[in-house]
């Protein structure tokens, strides 16, 4: 059977700690064992038996050894999740059969859609009982089925299954081949799985073991989301089309739908929420409970999984259990698809790079929320804001936060409107301008409502130049560029008596430039393997609505805020991976026999490069962005469905790349890899990155044939003046269909464009394409010099 993991990875900020555990000395170990095989073959009882008696070696009593047993893994991971203490992992490391045994890490993320859809092309709405016009813009969706047999797992915080995106009116029978559970939980029974949600699981033994039990009123110990993060992220997978949805205040109405509005979707919740503190400072996922979760999933039987998981900085992959249970996954012929992070936009800030994922970017589409200020001068500034709440009819007074503070302090931490720094005798009845790049933006508000003040800007520093975020503030309230920060200074600086009026804000549809790339958006190049452009691919991720829990607010600070809204905006590359999650489901169905690799293929070679202004895509300083940013570019779906050629890759071909990192024998320990080794850079991957590039290299690449049976492609290539590409023949022909053809590009530097001394961390960007004049099948190339 073919199977899609798609996982959607991470937000923002993620940290690794170590996990402790509450009780004794016990820590939570994953513990790998040497058999060859990943035991897909034998049952889930079998399988926890011979791992029991692993633990009965090394713990005194039976009981014991029962307790100690977290979890068994059948499909990702040749081994167990067991609390030990460091004498007994010691000791089981030393015997025969185990590999390895290591101390398990537990993942905290940080969180961060009706127009996203029309925006790549896929007219909405699609779900086809809301469907009442125009065919031929559907076709994709039609051929797709909207992605009816396709069965989509999403590991997250969960589903509030009660939202209208997840109805299951006129679908049809639940697909034969699922074997998975709805399983019983607080506020959550064989009740609430119907034939759009077909299975629930929940994940606890890890978090648990870290946390303690969990605090039933922070969550649900069921497959129920309180966070909304899961529901949010699923609806945009495969939520119904639902009308005249909008998110708080009425922002960005219109039909909601996902991208395979019938698709299938199975929860499992490994995500929980960090004690004490509010979910918009994270949730906790650990290793083990989403390694099972994913584990359980392929056993289930889905086609795509969605896993939403992110690290501040890459993992080695031999540290990474998820990205080698994502291997696995792609095995047995699963798409998995992770985001690139959201901490960008420095350099080396990419998370997920393994080659057999899909990295997916975060960038905008051409809607915005606009909301002017008013300056008692008669001049008007252009903010942000989907804040639902309107200011009086009056200009009031304009004041800088650090001219209305208390005394004392510090000025590292003035201007921020940080927790009890305002002074309410000097700002009542005032609308106070904070700076951002200190504390979050939703709690200035919560600190300006609390020193009685009435509106609020927020003004980008330098850092943040354009990127002007939108979120539901608790106070009027509208944010500002850089530009118009310095402009609102200079205001209350020259003006004897600053007053200004927050304008209520305003959907607007079809702003340009658009795509842009996100500033949060992590970028490459990839510190893992400097041979493997990453990211792949970019989606929209920039204020994307999409369904929420009714039990936690829109801005997810558990504790301040108690506004329901069904539907709400949040933005990230968690937004943006299901949106590739939705594209592959489409492919999926549309071309079940493809690989992994070749629905990865037609996604990336068929990306756009250009913004709706027909310019280079940009980024947040509006310069042309980069593959280190984009990937391949911003993903089109319609043209995915017909790449012309194709650059797959098999499971083996994976093995046989990582021994070059010297990794095989942690995966595969019969494996033995080839003597002299092939370049890294030789994995038939559709993109291509040199790192210290001397004089010439040469790469092998080979393309298949899905396109039309007889037809000629031509190369074309587009360089920097510092290196050439030439490809060793300038036409490939090709007689039918699934044919093959191999190719070598030789990428040579312009030494004397070069200054003498490179700098191997500086590259430079070209592409290269094949087109029968139809089909454009472009690959980008990164190359730095020594
Ligand atoms: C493990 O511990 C047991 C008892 O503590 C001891 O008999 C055994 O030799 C140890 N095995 C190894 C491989 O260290
Ligand atoms: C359908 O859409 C296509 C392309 O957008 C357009 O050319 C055609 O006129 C439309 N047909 C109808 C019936 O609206
Ligand atoms: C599921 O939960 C409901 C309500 O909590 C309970 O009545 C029912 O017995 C449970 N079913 C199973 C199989 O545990
Ligand atoms: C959409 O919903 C709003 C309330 O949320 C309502 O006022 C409006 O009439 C609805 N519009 C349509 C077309 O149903
Ligand atoms: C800034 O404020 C935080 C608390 O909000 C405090 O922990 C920190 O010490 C302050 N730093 C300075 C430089 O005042
Ligand atoms: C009002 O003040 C702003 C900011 O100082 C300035 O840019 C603008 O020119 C002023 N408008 C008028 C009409 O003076
Ligand atoms: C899907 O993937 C995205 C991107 O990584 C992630 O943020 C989101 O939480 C995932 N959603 C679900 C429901 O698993
Ligand atoms: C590869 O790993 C083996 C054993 O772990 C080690 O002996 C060898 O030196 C490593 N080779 C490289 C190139 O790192
Ligand atoms: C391991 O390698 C062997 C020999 O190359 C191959 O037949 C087998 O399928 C591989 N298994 C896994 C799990 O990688
Ligand atoms: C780079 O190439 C030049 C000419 O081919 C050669 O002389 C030199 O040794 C090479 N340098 C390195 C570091 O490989």
């Amino acid at each position: 059977m073919n199977i899609i993991i798609s996982t959607t990875c991470l937000f923002l900020l993620l940290l690794l700690l170590p996990l402790v555990s509450c009780t004794n000395n016990n820590q939570v170990y994953l513990v790998e064992l040497g058999e060859n095989n990943i035991k897909g073959d034998k049952t889930l009882h079998e399988i926890e038996n011979t791992h029991h008696s692993y633990l009965l070696l090394v713990k005194e009593t039976e009981d014991e050894a029962r307790a100690s047993h977290l979890y068994s893994y059948k499909h990702t991971f040749n081994g167990f999740a067991a609390l030990l203490t460091p004498n007994e992992a010691n000791n089981l490391s030393g015997m025969e059969g185990v590999v390895s045994v290591h101390k398990s890490q537990t993942r905290i993320y940080s969180l961060h859609t009706t127009r996203s859809w029309k925006f790549v092309g896929l007219d909405g709405p699609f779900d086809p009982l809301e469907q009442k016009s125009n065919e031929t813009n559907r076709d994709l969706l039609t051929k797709a089925k909207y992605g009816q047999d396709i069965i989509v797992g999403m590991v997250d915080s969960g589903v509030w299954p009660d939202s209208k995106s997840f109805s299951d009116e006129g679908m049809g029978p639940v697909p034969q081949k699922w074997k998975g559970v709805c399983q019983n939980g607080t506020d959550f029974g064989s009740s609430n799985c119907n034939r759009k949600i077909i299975g629930a699981r929940y994940y606890l033994q890890g978090y648990e073991k870290i946390y303690g039990p969990l605090n039933e009123e922070e969550d649900y110990k069921s497959a129920r989301d309180k966070d909304g993060h899961g529901t949010h992220t699923a609806s945009i997978v495969a939520g119904r089309a639902v009308q005249n949805a909008s998110a708080l205040g009425g922002f960005a109405r219109g039909t909601a739908s996902g991208g395979a509005p019938l698709a299938r979707l199975a929860i499992y919740k490994a995500c929980w929420p960090i004690k004490g503190k509010p979910k918009n400072d994270g949730n906790v996922c650990t290793n083990i409970d989403m390694l099972k979760a994913i584990d359980d999933a392929i056993e289930d039987g889905v086609d795509v999984i969605n896993l939403s998981i992110g690290f501040p900085a890459p993992l080695k992959y031999e540290d990474d259990v998820i990205a080698k249970g994502a291997l696995q996954a792609v095995r047995k012929n699963i798409v998995v698809v992770c985001s690139a992070g959201n901490a960008g936009p420095s350099p080396h800030s990419l998370s997920n790079p393994s080659p057999w994922i899909i990295t997916v970017g975060a960038s905008t589409v051409d809607r915005t929320f606009l909301a002017p200020i008013k300056l008692s001068n008669g001049t008007t500034i252009e903010g942000r804001s989907i804040t639902p709440l309107r200011m009086g009819n009056s200009f009031c007074p304009l004041v800088l936060a650090s001219d209305v503070e208390y005394a004392g302090i510090l000025s590292a931490n003035s201007s921020y409107c940080l927790d009890n720094t305002l002074d309410p005798s000097k700002v009542k009845g005032k609308i106070v301008l904070c700076m951002r790049g200190q504390g979050g933006r939703v709690k200035k508000s919560l600190e300006v409502q609390r020193a009685g003040g009435v509106g609020l800007i927020l003004g980008n520093n330098k850092v943040y130049a354009n990127d002007v975020p939108s979120d539901p503030y608790f106070i009027p309230t509208t944010g500002v560029t850089y530009e118009n920060t310095l402009k609102l200074v200079q205001y209350i600086h020259s003006s004897p008596n600053p007053m200004a009026q927050l304008l209520p804000g305003r959907t607007v549809l079809d702003t340009k430039p658009a795509p842009s790339m996100a500033i949060f958006s992590s970028r490459g190049p990839n510190i893992i393997d400097p041979n493997i452009l990453k990211p792949d691919i970019t989606a929209p991720g920039v204020d994307i609505l999409a369904a929420w829990t009714a039990k936690d607010g829109p801005t997810r600070m558990t504790f301040q805020d108690k506004r329901v809204v069904k539907y709400n905006i949040f933005s990230g590359t968690s937004m943006s991976c299901p949106h590739v999650s939705a594209a592959s489901v489409l492919l999926k169905a549309m071309h079940p026999t493809w690989s992994p690799a070749a629905i990865r293929s037609a996604l990336m070679t068929s990306a756009r490069i250009t913004d709706n202004t027909g310019n280079p895509m940009t980024d947040e300083t509006g310069n042309p962005t980069t593959p280190f940013a984009m990937g391949s570019g911003h993903f089109y779906p319609k043209r995915a469905s017909d790449p012309g050629l194709i650059y797959d890759a098999s499971y083996m071909d994976y093995l046989l790349y990582l021994c070059n990192l010297n990794l095989t024998q942690h995966i595969n320990l019969t494996y033995n890899c080839p003597n002299p080794l092939p370049q890294p850079f030789d994995l038939n991957y559709p993109s291509i990155q040199i790192h210290k590039l001397n004089y010439t290299k040469t790469i092998k690449r080979t393309v298949t044939n899905v396109g039309s049976s007889k037809s000629v492609y031509k190369f074309i290539a587009n360089t920097p003046k510092e290196f050439n590409i030439l490809a060793t023949s300038s036409v490939l022909k090709f007689k039918h269909v699934g044919q093959k053809r191999n190719f070598v590009i030789t990428v040579t530097a312009n030494r004397d464009q070069l200054p003498s001394k490179c700098d191997p961390d500086k590259y430079y960007f070209g592409w290269y394409i094949w087109t029968d004049n139809y089909h454009v099948v472009r690959s980008p190339i990164a190359v730095s010099f020594q």
